[in-house]
């Protein structure tokens, strides 16, 4: 094993406590890794072994999540908060998360996974090809760059978090869009350029939208992009001069600097939402200039931005993308051996008889997936109970196959499906190991404005077909690809539409599925799937680490 050989130990300490920063001339205290925001930048390259000790001196309870990172064997790693773990306590408490990035590529994140912390607790982790190995695409990059996107609040974003859950709903806008932690706006005098390129050579752009609530369009003046990679997915070349981003997506797109190097150009991100009435614009933009070049006197030349509300644009980006086939990656599974269909939307839950800020008649928001409004568990980790054997009062085994009223948009059933009282409930979908699932995602969201992102953790999965409207089995199936689907970790399922994956369950443990927009998780809009160990002693979980974290 030449590879194994090469391959090395990444090894970070990440210190989480209270940075102070000026944006928007108003100076904030947030949540911080090592004092940086966004936080230090994670470099490895295929097959190393990353090693990332969190020391939290952070007022919060909080874990780390590795957005992306297949986590083989190592689901103990993988930081959800009271999914994989008891969350590292606030005032000193430490956890050491270990894995290894075989077999990925490509851009990923890493981010805070216990309430809004990852507002301000994220940063990049990128994953390149082993020493001797070179990437799949042409012309190699001159240089590259990290692009993330995100969202800043004038509050302490817990407060917002907490806002938005107990007014059930209530807006939890940010006032503005951030690139590298950075919020700049067309009126600022020269803002330092982001990237600085030479004419003729190619660039890799490395974005990662790490926004809360907000999926993004984003362009580059006067330059064109080829998507490489989705979620470190390697695509096929896909040539475009739009990029469309939903939180908790990546994009590998080369960058050729073919414009005129007397001229500065605007990167812009702009939110993107479906719907027609959403009040929420906002942009955010960044600098490329041109090395050796004396610039002339005009103004940063800023790229025409979609409408906001542009679904075509966004259906065709998404649409466009095919994974690229490589003799390493696995061609899509063909033998489905279980089918879900999953509606999500957001619904009503009748008030529990103590809670205030309840509508009576109406109830209160929550989010579901077949109707089950996720709950997290209060004594110990799912991952710690599936190891103990599933004692009760953690989670149940019955998350259902489809939902409880079958949806259609077309009839009263839409809104049957929607109003239907939804149950809260810790329930689980049992996965047998190395079977092959397909799951049906049915966005039945009528009046809301937004594709829901919907993120698995521990998998790739396959995207065979999305679209608008209802799922209609007769009709659909014919539109899937099998011949070269692209993967990726997290779908945008377009309002009032669906989309089709496809995952086989090689990965012993419990990986949740969630919307990643931040408020829908508390909200329950999850779900997560109990991986059993495999017949053979490599495909079996580990015990857990000797410093896990406690309830
Ligand atoms: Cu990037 Cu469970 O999230």
């Amino acid at each position: 094993h030449l590879l194994a050989a090469d391959a090395a130990i990444v090894e970070h300490t990440f210190h989480v406590g209270n940075l102070s920063v000026v944006r928007l001339g108003q100076s904030q205290v947030i949540t911080a890794v090592n004092g940086q925001f966004p936080g230090p930048k994670i470099e490895a390259r295929d097959g190393d072994t990353v090693v990332v000790h969190v020391v939290n001196g952070s007022p919060y309870n909080l874990s780390i999540h590795w957005h992306g990172i297949l986590q083989r064997l190592s689901s103990w790693a993988d930081g959800p908060n009271m999914v994989s773990q008891c969350p590292i306590p606030a005032g000193g408490g430490r956890y050491t998360y270990r894995f290894n990035v075989s077999g990925q590529e490509g851009t990923l994140w890493w981010h805070a996974h216990a309430s809004f912390l990852r507002a301000t607790v994220y940063g990049a982790l990128l994953l390149r090809p082993a020493p001797g190995a070179s990437y799949p695409f042409f012309p190699r990059p001159h240089r590259e760059a990290t692009i993330l996107l995100g969202e800043w609040w004038n509050a302490s974003v817990v407060d917002v978090e907490r806002q938005a859950l107990l007014a059930g709903g209530a807006p939890n806008n940010s006032v503005a869009l951030t690139i590298n932690g950075l919020i700049s706006a067309s009126s600022e005098a020269s803002p330092s350029p982001l990237l600085t390129v030479v004419r003729g050579r190619t660039y890799l752009l490395r974005i990662v939208n790490a926004a809360l609530n907000y999926q993004l369009f984003f362009k580059v003046a006067g330059h064109n992009f080829t998507v490489v990679a989705a979620d470190a997915c390697y695509t096929d070349p896909y040539r475009t001069d739009v990029i469309v981003i939903a939180p908790g997506q990546t994009v590998d797109a080369l960058l050729r600097a073919d414009a005129d190097p007397g001229r500065r150009y605007y990167m812009a991100a702009q939110v993107y939402q479906s719907l027609a009435n959403a009040t929420y614009s906002a942009t955010a933009t960044a600098v490329l200039s041109y090395h050796h070049h004396h610039q002339q006197r005009q103004e940063t030349m800023m790229p025409s931005m979609p409408a906001f509300n542009d679904s075509a644009i966004a259906e065709r980006f998404y649409a466009s993308l095919t994974g690229l086939l490589l003799p390493k990656v696995p061609t899509v599974p063909l033998r489905v051996d279980t089918r879900m269909l999953v509606t999500f939307g957001l619904g009503v839950t009748p008030c529990a008889p103590a809670q205030t800020l309840c509508n009576r008649t109406l109830g209160s928001v929550a989010a579901s997936m077949n109707n089950v409004s996720f709950q997290f568990p209060t004594p110990m980790s799912l991952l710690e109970a599936h190891m103990r054997g599933a004692p009760d009062g953690v989670y149940t085994r019955d998350f259902p196959d489809r939902p409880p009223v079958m949806f259609d948009f077309t009839g009263a059933a839409a809104a049957a499906a929607s109003m239907a009282p939804t149950a809260k409930g810790t329930k689980v979908k049992p996965l047998r190991y190395n079977e092959t699932v397909e799951v049906v995602l049915q966005n039945t969201a009528i009046l809301g404005a937004e594709n829901h992102p919907l993120h698995l953790h521990g998998f790739n999965f396959y995207v065979l077909a999305q679209g608008a409207g209802n799922f209609n089995a007769h009709r659909h199936v014919r539109a899937y690809n099998l011949v070269n689907p692209h993967q990726r970790n997290t779908v945008a399922v377009p309002a009032a539409g669906w989309a089709v994956i496809r995952f086989t369950a090689d990965n012993p443990g419990v990986w949740i599925m969630h919307c990643h927009l931040d408020a829908h998780l508390p909200f329950g809009l999850a779900m997560a799937f109990e991986v059993e160990d495999g017949p053979t002693p490599d495909a079996v979980l580990p015990p857990p680490p000797p410093d896990y974290p406690q309830c």
